[in-house]
């Protein structure tokens, strides 16, 4: 699982839960009605194709945490990471149904949606955020096993000797 699945699959929620928030928040100020329809249909799409991809880097989450040995604080970091991602694929299934289910496509979405949209993708922007931490400070999934706290400036340990990306 070294890199394993999830680094790939993240990209999938990532970028269709945000380009459906945004298609979707033009959909409801565009003047002209067919632009409208047009971005609200592809909101729609993007939104509940990006809500099944949150689950499918949540299984993916698991599968790389399942193999991995981690110190203190990039266990924390993991963990600060995990609740994030739940957050946010929970609000994010629960819009897609919402959105997906109780509406015509082509409706402009109202402002409740659009807002609790907002919140979500900010979670899940964070999530992806706090993702990158677990690798790039901490180095998880690059050893798989990552032991040490945060990496020294230029990978230089305390002596000032450099260190392999991620682990003295
Ligand atoms: C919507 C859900 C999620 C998103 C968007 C997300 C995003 C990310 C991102 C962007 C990275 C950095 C990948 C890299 O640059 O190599 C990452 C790493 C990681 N995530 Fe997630 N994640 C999600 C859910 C989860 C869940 C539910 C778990 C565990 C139960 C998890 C565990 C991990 C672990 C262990 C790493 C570091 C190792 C690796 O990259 O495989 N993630 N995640």
């Amino acid at each position: 699982m070294i890199p394993g699945w999830h680094p790939l699959v993240v990209h999938f929620p990532l970028a269709l839960c945000t380009t459906g928030a945004v298609a979707l928040l033009g959909a409801r100020w565009v003047a002209n009605e067919a632009v409208a329809r047009s971005l609200a249909i592809v909101g729609t799409w993007n939104l509940c194709a990006g809500a099944a991809a949150t689950l499918l880097a949540i299984g993916t989450g698991i599968a790389a945490l399942m193999r991995l040995h981690v110190g203190a604080a990039a266990h924390e970091a993991i963990s600060t990471h995990v609740k994030w991602a739940m957050l946010a694929a929970m609000m994010l299934v629960l819009l897609a149904v919402w959105r997906g289910a109780g509406n015509a496509q082509d409706e402009r979405p109202g402002n409740a949606m659009l807002i609790l949209l907002a919140v979500a993708v900010a979670a899940l922007l964070y999530a992806g955020y706090r993702g990158d931490l677990n690798v790039y400070r901490h180095g998880v999934g690059v050893t798989g096993n990552a032991p040490c706290g945060d990496v020294p400036p230029h990978g230089a340990d305390a002596a000032g000797a450099s260190s392999p990306v991620g682990c003295r």
